[in-house]
């Protein structure tokens, strides 16, 4: 154990922020020190500082608190400047848009243990994909960019349980894919049960296969069009 892997099993995500400020360089220093696919940086970060993007961008998220976290960051993929730097014309080719959102998930996820090593508390927002075009165009992000996620970061205000997780023997296979035993399966959703959810503190958490169930069983939308959605943006997907 090591103050690290101290913070990294202490996470849990946090979405009520004390409105203190926050001193992003380090965080962004760290942010720019992440690997990246060939070393080619194909993700880059806006820092969303002026209020009323804010606001729409948490709305757009359908999270209304995601307005008052005191910084919002958001990851995407960036062929764009490449492309500025060659005649060739690959930077819209699928392995590129890849690289480009390993690197943002990458990136966001460096930024988010340094934030918490910190003291501080982040929250991302996947919720950017309930409609990534009206991002593009709040944001004007030119073609061979495409947001991938967002983050809400600041001080907790708030101390959420940690948040069960399946157990190590179901996620970690050894030599090959091995099938998770129903049994351990149904222990997990049993935990689940014991969550104490701060979003929704007046229901029962519901067992994971039942999570898994309700979100399975959502019809397509807005946030299943990615692929169309980065072919607009340029690329060759
Ligand atoms: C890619 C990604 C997208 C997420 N999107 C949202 C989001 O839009 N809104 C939100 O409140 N939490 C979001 N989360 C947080 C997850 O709900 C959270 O990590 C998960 O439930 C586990 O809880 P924990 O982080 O507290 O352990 C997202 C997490 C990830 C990794």
């Amino acid at each position: 154990m090591n103050p690290t892997i101290e913070t990294q099993l202490n996470h849990r995500t946090i979405r009520a922020f004390k409105p203190e400020p926050v001193d992003l360089q380090p965080i962004l220093d760290v942010a720019m020190r992440t690997p990246s696919s060939l070393g080619l940086q194909q993700a880059s970060i806006i820092n969303v500082t002026r209020q009323d993007l804010k606001d729409k961008l948490a709305e757009i998220g359908n999270q209304p608190y995601a307005a008052d976290a005191p910084v919002y960051l958001l990851f995407i993929v960036d062929t764009w400047r490449n492309d500025q730097l060659t005649e060739a014309d690959g930077a819209a080719n699928p392995r590129n848009f890849i690289a480009g959102f390993t690197d943002a998930c990458l990136m966001a996820q460096n930024v988010c243990v340094a934030a918490e090593s910190l003291g501080l508390g982040v929250n991302y927002y996947g919720n950017v994909h309930n409609d990534a075009q009206a991002i593009i165009d709040l944001l004007h992000l030119p073609p061979l960019t495409y947001p991938v996620v967002g983050m809400g970061i600041g001080y907790p205000d708030q101390e959420p349980q940690l948040k069960p997780r399946l157990p190590k023997q179901i996620r970690v296979m050894e030599n090959g894919y091995v099938e998770a035993d129903p049994a351990t399966l149904k222990q997990y959703d049993e935990e689940m049960q014991t969550y104490y959810d701060l979003r929704n503190p007046n229901q029962p958490v519901k067992s994971f296969s039942t999570q898994v169930g309700g979100h399975y069983s959502q019809p397509l939308d807005k946030r299943d069009s990615t692929i169309e959605g980065a072919r607009q943006q340029g690329f060759k997907l």
